[in-house]
């Protein structure tokens, strides 16, 4: 039994209707997260900005430890977007330095907790250290069969859905793809993601109401949670009543239930 499944709130829920999806399958199966609120968190405290991230860090453990009790096979999360660039300096190289000491420090638990690491984005811009990290991590999960942690870094769907088109441009003029047989399972396969299934749920924290450019093909169908807590208070407990809740959605993907 995992470290939630022994917690008050999987205990008061095991038996009621609200942890149905827990027991029958029918939570996510793949859910993505914009984790939102660092800076505000850390600046309510009156501390710099990166000491939200650090904050948010920590965070990050305990959802992916929780994936396995709440029937979460996938589980993506949004560290660092095409347009984060655009912060500070400071905040930029702290952002970097974050993700190389996060990687490092977690590799061993990730292969021994059996979660699969990739990352999705361009790796272009991301120095050569980090990107070592970034391949090792993959290399050495990769025969995890747990939970699937995927993490989104210098990571924007426009940005994703253009190289994509790239080399598919590049398949057909090399006469290797008919553009008569361009249909909508084509493009996927060219995508960042294309080994994963398509998002069930997304979670932004924080209380925006907006995507900003993450997941923006695959999450077509997707159901939406747009939450008020901060990322560095969201808690497995809190995760657990998210999968929850959307046992009782009604997923009809345009079409009609019986
Ligand atoms: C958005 O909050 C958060 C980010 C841009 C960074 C997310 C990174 C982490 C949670 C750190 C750890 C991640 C990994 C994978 C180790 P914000 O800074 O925009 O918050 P604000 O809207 O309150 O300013």
């Amino acid at each position: 039994m995992g470290r939630l499944a022994q917690t008050k709130c999987f205990e008061q829920t095991k038996d009621d209707v609200m942890a149905k999806p827990l027991r029958d399958g029918t939570g996510p199966r793949h859910v993505a997260i914009i984790m939102d609120g660092n800076g505000r968190w850390a600046t309510n405290r009156g501390r710099p900005r990166l000491f939200g991230h650090h904050a948010g860090a920590k965070r990050v453990r305990e959802v992916v430890e929780a994936c396995p009790d709440v029937g979460v096979k996938y589980l993506t999360i949004f560290a660092f977007s095409t347009e984060n660039w655009k912060r500070t300096q400071v905040e930029v190289a702290g952002l970097m330095s974050l993700f190389r000491r996060y990687i490092a420090k977690e590799t061993r638990a990730l292969r021994d907790r059996n979660v699969r690491v990739r990352f999705i984005g361009d790796r272009v811009r991301l120095d050569a250290k980090l990107i070592q990290l970034m391949d090792d991590l993959e290399k050495i999960t990769e025969e995890c069969t747990g939970t699937n942690l995927t993490i989104a870094l210098n990571y924007g769907g426009r940005d994703e859905v253009t190289r994509a088109t790239r080399r598919l441009a590049q398949d057909v003029y090399d006469g290797k793809l008919d553009p008569a047989s361009v249909d909508e399972e084509t493009l996927p396969k060219y995508l960042d993601t294309h080994v994963l299934p398509d998002p069930d749920l997304v979670v932004r924290t924080s209380g925006e109401a907006r995507i900003s450019n993450f997941l923006l093909w695959q999450s077509a169908y997707a159901e939406y949670e747009f939450i008020d807590t901060l990322w560095p208070d969201f808690t497995a407990e809190e995760f657990a009543r998210l999968i929850n809740g959307y046992g009782a959605r009604d997923r009809r993907f345009g079409g009609v239930n019986a």
